[in-house]
Protein backbone atom coordinates (compact mmCIF):
# COMPACT_ATOMS: atom_id res chain seq x y z
CA UNK A 1 0.00 0.00 0.00
CA UNK A 2 1.53 3.38 -0.73
CA UNK A 3 1.93 6.25 1.74
CA UNK A 4 -0.67 8.30 0.13
CA UNK A 5 -3.55 5.38 0.41
CA UNK A 6 -2.43 4.83 4.39
CA UNK A 7 -2.97 8.24 4.99
CA UNK A 8 -6.22 9.07 3.25
CA UNK A 9 -7.40 5.84 5.28
CA UNK A 10 -5.98 7.29 8.78
CA UNK A 11 -7.13 11.19 7.62
CA UNK A 12 -10.64 9.32 6.76
CA UNK A 13 -10.77 7.57 10.30
CA UNK A 14 -9.58 10.81 11.92
CA UNK A 15 -12.56 12.72 10.47
CA UNK A 16 -14.91 10.34 11.58
CA UNK A 17 -13.97 9.42 15.06
CA UNK A 18 -15.83 8.94 17.86
CA UNK A 19 -13.99 7.64 20.10
CA UNK A 20 -14.12 10.10 22.87
CA UNK A 21 -16.58 13.26 23.45
CA UNK A 22 -14.91 15.49 21.40
CA UNK A 23 -16.70 14.29 18.22
CA UNK A 24 -19.82 15.69 19.87
CA UNK A 25 -18.75 19.17 19.81
CA UNK A 26 -15.86 19.63 17.18
CA UNK A 27 -16.58 21.39 13.87
CA UNK A 28 -13.76 19.47 11.85
CA UNK A 29 -11.02 16.82 13.58
CA UNK A 30 -7.86 17.97 12.37
CA UNK A 31 -5.59 15.05 11.13
CA UNK A 32 -2.72 17.09 10.18
CA UNK A 33 -1.13 18.18 7.31
CA UNK A 34 2.30 17.94 4.86
CA UNK A 35 4.19 15.93 2.79
CA UNK A 36 3.90 12.59 3.94
CA UNK A 37 7.98 12.18 3.46
CA UNK A 38 8.80 15.37 5.78
CA UNK A 39 12.39 14.56 7.85
CA UNK A 40 10.32 17.14 10.40
CA UNK A 41 7.55 16.59 12.26
CA UNK A 42 6.02 19.12 14.47
CA UNK A 43 3.51 18.03 17.24
CA UNK A 44 1.41 20.73 18.95
CA UNK A 45 -1.41 20.34 21.59
CA UNK A 46 -4.45 20.19 19.94
CA UNK A 47 -6.82 22.43 17.46
CA UNK A 48 -7.82 25.57 18.68
CA UNK A 49 -10.88 27.71 17.01
CA UNK A 50 -9.21 28.83 13.99
CA UNK A 51 -8.18 25.13 13.42
CA UNK A 52 -11.44 23.65 14.15
CA UNK A 53 -13.51 25.87 11.70
CA UNK A 54 -11.07 24.84 8.65
CA UNK A 55 -9.97 21.42 9.32
CA UNK A 56 -5.90 22.38 9.26
CA UNK A 57 -3.46 22.76 12.41
CA UNK A 58 -1.60 25.81 13.45
CA UNK A 59 -4.04 27.99 11.41
CA UNK A 60 -4.37 30.91 13.76
CA UNK A 61 -1.97 33.45 15.94
CA UNK A 62 0.05 30.72 17.26
CA UNK A 63 -0.04 29.19 13.40
CA UNK A 64 1.12 32.44 12.40
CA UNK A 65 4.13 32.39 14.59
CA UNK A 66 5.39 28.93 13.91
CA UNK A 67 5.78 29.99 10.07
CA UNK A 68 7.70 33.21 11.09
CA UNK A 69 9.73 30.60 13.48
CA UNK A 70 10.24 28.31 10.92
CA UNK A 71 11.31 30.57 8.70
CA UNK A 72 13.92 31.87 10.86
CA UNK A 73 15.43 27.89 10.94
CA UNK A 74 14.99 27.94 7.22
CA UNK A 75 12.02 25.72 6.92
CA UNK A 76 9.20 26.35 4.88
CA UNK A 77 5.50 25.34 5.87
CA UNK A 78 4.92 23.26 2.82
CA UNK A 79 8.35 21.22 3.56
CA UNK A 80 7.10 20.07 7.27
CA UNK A 81 4.50 17.95 8.93
CA UNK A 82 2.43 19.44 11.35
CA UNK A 83 0.10 17.75 13.68
CA UNK A 84 -1.44 17.79 17.25
CA UNK A 85 -1.50 15.30 19.61
CA UNK A 86 -5.18 16.31 19.90
CA UNK A 87 -7.20 15.95 16.78
CA UNK A 88 -10.16 17.44 18.00
CA UNK A 89 -10.69 20.62 19.70
CA UNK A 90 -11.28 20.84 23.74
CA UNK A 91 -13.95 22.98 24.25
CA UNK A 92 -13.10 26.48 25.31
CA UNK A 93 -9.38 25.53 24.49
CA UNK A 94 -9.34 23.86 28.00
CA UNK A 95 -6.21 21.38 28.65
CA UNK A 96 -6.53 17.69 26.77
CA UNK A 97 -7.58 15.18 29.64
CA UNK A 98 -6.09 11.83 29.94
CA UNK A 99 -8.71 9.93 28.14
CA UNK A 100 -8.99 12.08 25.05
CA UNK A 101 -5.12 11.85 24.31
CA UNK A 102 -5.46 8.19 25.03
CA UNK A 103 -7.90 7.82 22.93
CA UNK A 104 -6.12 9.79 20.28
CA UNK A 105 -2.89 8.17 20.48
CA UNK A 106 -2.98 5.28 17.82
CA UNK A 107 -3.51 8.22 15.64
CA UNK A 108 -0.40 9.70 16.90
CA UNK A 109 1.47 6.83 16.57
CA UNK A 110 0.01 5.70 13.07
CA UNK A 111 1.36 9.03 12.05
CA UNK A 112 4.51 8.77 13.23
CA UNK A 113 5.23 5.30 11.85
CA UNK A 114 3.97 6.63 8.39
CA UNK A 115 5.80 9.83 7.63
CA UNK A 116 9.14 8.50 9.51
CA UNK A 117 10.37 11.66 10.69
CA UNK A 118 14.22 12.11 10.85
CA UNK A 119 13.46 14.74 13.34
CA UNK A 120 10.55 15.23 15.88
CA UNK A 121 9.76 18.98 17.65
CA UNK A 122 7.18 18.57 20.50
CA UNK A 123 5.22 22.00 20.88
CA UNK A 124 4.07 22.40 24.64
CA UNK A 125 3.95 20.28 27.52
CA UNK A 126 1.67 17.54 26.15
CA UNK A 127 3.18 16.62 23.37
CA UNK A 128 6.82 16.26 25.10
CA UNK A 129 4.96 14.85 28.20
CA UNK A 130 4.87 11.43 25.29
CA UNK A 131 8.92 11.00 25.32
CA UNK A 132 9.45 12.94 28.58
CA UNK A 133 7.37 12.44 31.38
CA UNK A 134 7.42 14.42 34.51
CA UNK A 135 10.02 16.94 33.27
CA UNK A 136 10.19 20.21 32.84
CA UNK A 137 10.32 22.10 29.52
CA UNK A 138 12.22 24.95 31.37
CA UNK A 139 15.05 22.56 31.96
CA UNK A 140 14.59 20.57 28.51
CA UNK A 141 13.33 22.50 26.00
CA UNK A 142 15.99 22.98 22.57
CA UNK A 143 17.78 19.87 23.72
CA UNK A 144 18.12 16.71 21.25
CA UNK A 145 17.95 13.43 22.04
CA UNK A 146 17.97 10.12 20.38
CA UNK A 147 14.90 8.22 21.04
CA UNK A 148 13.72 5.06 19.22
CA UNK A 149 16.35 5.93 16.40
CA UNK A 150 14.92 9.57 15.86
CA UNK A 151 16.08 12.88 17.08
CA UNK A 152 13.24 14.69 19.30
CA UNK A 153 13.59 18.11 20.63
CA UNK A 154 11.39 19.66 23.21
CA UNK A 155 10.05 23.23 22.80
CA UNK A 156 7.61 25.61 24.62
CA UNK A 157 4.49 26.08 22.87
CA UNK A 158 4.05 29.15 20.18
CA UNK A 159 1.13 30.09 22.16
CA UNK A 160 2.49 30.72 25.32
CA UNK A 161 5.42 32.63 23.18
CA UNK A 162 2.99 34.88 22.13
CA UNK A 163 1.90 35.85 25.38
CA UNK A 164 5.44 36.34 27.26
CA UNK A 165 8.41 38.23 25.72
CA UNK A 166 10.84 36.20 27.32
CA UNK A 167 9.69 32.74 26.42
CA UNK A 168 9.84 34.85 22.38
CA UNK A 169 13.39 34.83 22.98
CA UNK A 170 14.08 31.10 23.98
CA UNK A 171 11.66 30.01 21.30
CA UNK A 172 13.34 31.58 18.49
CA UNK A 173 16.72 30.52 20.22
CA UNK A 174 15.73 27.29 20.01
CA UNK A 175 14.32 27.09 16.45
CA UNK A 176 17.21 28.91 15.17
CA UNK A 177 19.62 25.66 16.35
CA UNK A 178 17.23 23.41 13.99
CA UNK A 179 19.21 23.72 11.37
CA UNK A 180 22.71 22.69 13.00
CA UNK A 181 20.66 19.47 14.44
CA UNK A 182 19.52 18.83 11.11
CA UNK A 183 22.97 19.16 9.69
CA UNK A 184 24.53 16.86 12.55
CA UNK A 185 22.19 14.51 11.48
CA UNK A 186 23.07 14.63 7.79
CA UNK A 187 26.53 14.58 8.29
CA UNK A 188 26.28 11.42 10.59
CA UNK A 189 23.87 9.72 8.10
CA UNK A 190 26.23 10.90 4.97
CA UNK A 191 29.40 9.28 6.95
CA UNK A 192 27.72 6.11 7.74
CA UNK A 193 26.67 5.70 4.43
CA UNK A 194 30.56 6.38 3.26
CA UNK A 195 31.52 3.43 5.94
CA UNK A 196 29.48 1.16 4.75
CA UNK A 197 30.09 1.27 1.14
CA UNK A 198 33.96 0.96 2.36
CA UNK A 199 32.99 -1.58 4.67
CA UNK A 200 31.35 -3.47 1.24
CA UNK A 201 33.35 -2.54 -1.21
CA UNK A 202 36.44 -3.95 1.17
CA UNK A 203 35.13 -6.86 3.48
CA UNK A 204 35.44 -5.39 6.20
CA UNK A 205 33.05 -4.45 9.30
CA UNK A 206 31.95 -0.81 8.91
CA UNK A 207 29.92 1.79 10.69
CA UNK A 208 26.37 1.49 10.45
CA UNK A 209 23.51 4.24 10.19
CA UNK A 210 22.27 3.48 13.61
CA UNK A 211 25.36 4.87 15.10
CA UNK A 212 24.78 8.70 16.40
CA UNK A 213 26.44 10.40 18.37
CA UNK A 214 24.21 12.57 20.96
CA UNK A 215 24.89 16.26 21.10
CA UNK A 216 22.85 18.40 23.73
N1 LIG B 1 -2.32 25.04 19.07
C1 LIG B 1 -2.02 23.76 18.86
O1 LIG B 1 -1.44 23.10 19.71
N2 LIG B 1 -2.35 23.23 17.73
C2 LIG B 1 -2.95 23.88 16.76
O2 LIG B 1 -3.20 23.30 15.72
C3 LIG B 1 -3.24 25.24 16.98
C4 LIG B 1 -2.91 25.81 18.15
Amino acid sequence: MSRETVADSLYARVRECDLCPLARTRTHAVPGEGPLTAEVMFIGEAPGMNEDRQGRPFVGQAGQLLNELLASAGLTREGVYICNVLKCRPPNNRDPLPGEIDACRDYLDEQIALIDPRLIVTLGRFSMARWFPGQSISRIHGKVREIDGRMVVPMYHPAAALHQQSLRETIIHDFEALPAILEHWRAERASAAAAEAFASATGTIGATSSQMRLFE
